[in-house]
């Protein structure tokens, strides 16, 4: 990639087979010395900033499990980081070397980094495997785009849990490939993870006026939205907050600052009577559970053509009664828990609802330590019946006839999200028609709907779910410029 003018020749980064024994047993030597290790973050400041108090972070699966501590940034570090950021001066030809250099000494630390996105952040080894190489793709597909026009001058980056090392890397890799001055504010959730990336992306050479972090809660999001010297701001997290985002932005921030929001989605799959019924199992089973379905792009509402309705579902209750749910640093785990106490009970009260108005159809029984939800099945009569989105391992199921699929079409539309997609049918003149139908920015066919793949998948999405441009794609590092129109009279 050291041109910046091509596509690496391997644009993706291998990751790990854990099917090798050698690679197995690689992991394991990497990440056992982190398996009680406890970490430190606090904020990583250009010039020394007043810090507010420190709290432990706990493991979610292990709630006994300490994971480090973490000293929290006040709105104060942010008005002192604020004036102490540089937009990055270094050429763009040494911006590709050095965010380069960071992808690899991410995956140099791949063993730390399995044990923080299990520990902190509950991950699952498929899923932190995925993760580490979402990170590291954003950083070289981003450092192959360090050409164009100038900088805006100070981004502000706001990034949520649930990808805590990937969309915090993607958003400030970005910005800074433009050339920017980076004040990221990661999930108060996972600081730790986090921090250890600023930490390398340093040590790979960006200097510290460049990338400056604030590991903080939402008074430290407010004080970044309403900090006058920034000048465009990239977020993902839920549809509410990115519009409290763009309000508040509109009242300090320079007329113009673009915001870059990825935010909530109400994600669906239509399963026809041709589908096949282990495919179309296994694309539900990933789609709605992996990562305990707490992926914006998870599937939270399945169309099943009632035809065939009792026989998938009968199948897929037996494929949700074989996932292992518990401590996610086993490797037998394929599911973790959910991100905190206040998550699972917003979760729990959900379900209990469902329950109480007779429409579970499938619920297990889960480990009673840590935050915990077991993969639920609840009916509903369409996915109008669903006013927000359920983070976490929920899938809603409902019904229609062969007659009907415009309306269903329709319905799925009428919820104003358009983030994924899912189709499992075997005709094609159906993939045409739905696909052009349907208002999503993700769309995928007879497979599984989550897990986009930097470069050859860009990922985001339109209506309430994002501004675009897409995360991953051709145009994003572009959003992170300025755009000027030189007039000359004549
Ligand atoms: N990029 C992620 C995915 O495609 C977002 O949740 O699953």
């Amino acid at each position: 990639p050291g041109t910046g003018l091509f596509l690496p020749e391997r644009p993706n980064s291998h990751g790990v087979d854990l099917r090798d024994r050698a690679q197995r047993e690689a992991v394991e030597t990497g990440r056992g010395f982190f398996a009680t290790h406890e970490w430190q973050a606090a904020p990583l400041t250009a010039v020394e900033a007043p810090q507010g108090p420190s709290d432990p972070v706990a493991n979610p699966a292990r709630l006994s499990d300490t994971v480090g501590q973490v000293r929290w940034a006040v709105p104060e570090t942010v008005a002192a980081a604020a004036s102490a950021a540089r937009p990055w001066q270094a050429s763009a030809a040494e911006r590709t070397v050095i965010l380069n250099r960071a992808a690899d000494l991410f995956e140099a630390n791949a063993g730390e980094v399995f044990a923080l996105l299990h520990r902190e952040a509950g991950k699952t080894m498929l899923d932190a495997v995925a993760e580490l190489r979402e990170a590291v793709d954003f950083l070289r597909y981003y450092a192959a785009r360090t050409e164009g026009g100038a900088a805006l001058g100070i981004f502000a980056c706001i990034s949520p849990w649930n990808f805590p090392l990937a969309i915090f890397t993607g958003q400030v890799a970005a910005a800074l490939a433009a050339g920017n001055a980076v004040l990221a504010k990661p999930a108060e959730q996972t600081p730790l993870i986090a921090h250890r990336a600023v930490e390398w992306l340093h040590e790979a050479g960006v200097p510290r006026t460049a990338l400056q972090s604030l590991p903080g809660a939402g008074e430290v999001g407010a004080a970044l939205t309403s900090n006058p010297t920034v000048g465009g701001m990239a977020f993902t997290g839920s549809t509410e907050t990115a519009q409290i985002i763009h309000r508040t932005m509109a009242k300090h921030l320079a007329p113009g600052a673009p915001l870059i929001a990825e935010t909530g989605g109400l994600n669906a799959m239509i399963v026809d009577s041709t589908a096949l019924p282990e495919q179309a199992v296994q694309a539900i089973v990933e789609s709605a559970f992996q990562s305990a379905g707490q992926r914006c792009s998870a599937l939270r509402c399945l169309y099943v053509q009632e035809d065939i309705a009792e026989d998938l579902l009968k199948m897929l209750t037996g494929a949700m009664e074989a996932l292992l749910v518990g401590d996610p640093w086993e490797l037998s785990c394929d599911l973790g828990p959910v991100i905190d106490a206040e998550a699972k009970a917003g979760i729990v009260a959900h379900i209990e609802q469902a329950a109480s108005e007779g429409r579970v159809i499938k619920t297990f029984p889960t480990p009673d330590r840590g935050h915990f939800v077991a993969p639920t099945l609840i009916r509903v009569s369409g996915i109008d019946q669903m006013t927000r989105e359920i983070f976490g391992p929920v899938l809603h199921v409902a019904t229609f006839k062969a007659t009907q699929i415009d309306k269903v079409i329709a319905a799925i539309n009428a919820t104003g999200y358009g983030l994924t997609f899912g189709l499992q049918t075997r005709i094609d003149d159906r993939v045409q028609h739905v696909s052009e139908a349907i208002h999503a920015g993700n769309i995928y066919v007879n497979r599984n709907q989550i897990g986009a793949i930097v470069g050859s998948q860009p990922f985001g999405g339109e209506g309430l779910s994002g501004t675009g441009p897409k995360a991953g794609g051709p145009l994003y590092v572009d959003r992170f410029r300025r755009h000027e129109t030189l007039l000359m009279g004549g």
